[in-house]
């Protein structure tokens, strides 16, 4: 599966290549690909009004349950594609489905809906609210998208699962980074997101740390869950099934540990 083989005319090539299953069958049928981008453009305005162009035509399919990794210089759009596909910003031109559905022609409240209920950030910096607990930061997701289930969230489980068991009550303030990032990590799963999009999570981590990360990640796509990690440490991309290089907006090149390089 390589980036390169999207096409603008990949949806149509993808639905005529559906079997025609007729009734319950079309109904229960569901295409595997949980994000599909084509052609995506993005640019920025600089402070001068000159416009930079960060995503170049770029196209990606990730299939669901796929664990990827992402790597590329800094500047090279990284943090920009998690943005878009995490329907956090929207591209300039190209088409973006998330799970068969055409988001980017949803309405902005549509695709907060989504964005609160599917996706989970683990952003560049943790973005822990220092005046919250352990529990209220995690909890807070729900919040923003008045989710009944902000209640019954087991915080205790989900700390258990990122190696916190009996810290819901600290602050982030008394924990350490790798401690915090795992705090990001279980507000991301409080959601029970389908997809994890995670900015150098392991980024500023000791060995350890990082190790125990990547660890919960391993556990996560073991339950099916899609990840799209971004890394500059070629360590943590090898436990990736699939890792892309970025180059200057555009794909550079995909590896699979099986194949080599394939683009
Ligand atoms: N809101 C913005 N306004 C203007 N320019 C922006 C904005 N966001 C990003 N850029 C520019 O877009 C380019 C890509 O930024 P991006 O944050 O996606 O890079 P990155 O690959 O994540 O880098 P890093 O590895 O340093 O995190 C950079 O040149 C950056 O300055
Ligand atoms: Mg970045």
């Amino acid at each position: 599966m390589s980036g390169c083989e999207c096409k603008p005319n990949a949806k149509r090539e993808r639905d005529s290549a559906k079997p025609k299953a007729k009734g319950a069958a079309i109904k229960n049928m569901r295409w595997t690909m949980l994000i599909e981008a084509i052609n995506i453009r993005k640019s920025y305005r600089d402070r001068r009004g000159e416009t930079v162009s960060v995503l170049k035509d770029l196209s990606l399919q990730i299939a669901r349950g796929e664990f990827v990794s992402l790597s590329g210089p800094s500047g090279c759009g990284k943090s920009t594609l998690l943005n878009v596909l995490g329907c956090l910003d929207h591209p300039d031109a190209g088409a973006y489905q998330f799970d068969g559905n055409d988001v980017l022609g949803w309405p902005e409240r549509q695709r907060a809906d989504l964005r609160n209920r599917r996706i989970g950030f683990i952003f560049q910096g943790f973005h822990l609210l220092p005046f919250l607990t352990v529990e209220g930061n995690i909890k807070l997701p729900h919040l923003y998208s008045r989710s009944p289930r902000s209640d019954s969230t087991n915080v205790e489980e989900l700390l258990r699962e990122v190696d916190l068991a009996g810290m819901a009550r600290r602050y982030p303030g008394e924990l350490s980074g790798g401690q915090q990032q795992r705090v990001a990590i279980a507000r991301a799963l409080a959601l029970k997101a389908d997809l994890i999009l995670a900015d150098e999570p392991t980024g500023n981590l000791d060995g350890d740390s990082a190790q125990s990360i990547l660890d919960v990640f391993g556990r996560l796509v073991g339950q099916g869950k899609t990840v799209l990690l971004v890394t500059h440490d070629p360590a943590v991309a090898r436990r990736a099934s699939r890792h892309i290089r970025l180059e200057e907006g555009r794909i550079a090149s995909e590896t699979t540990p099986a194949k080599g390089a394939t683009v």
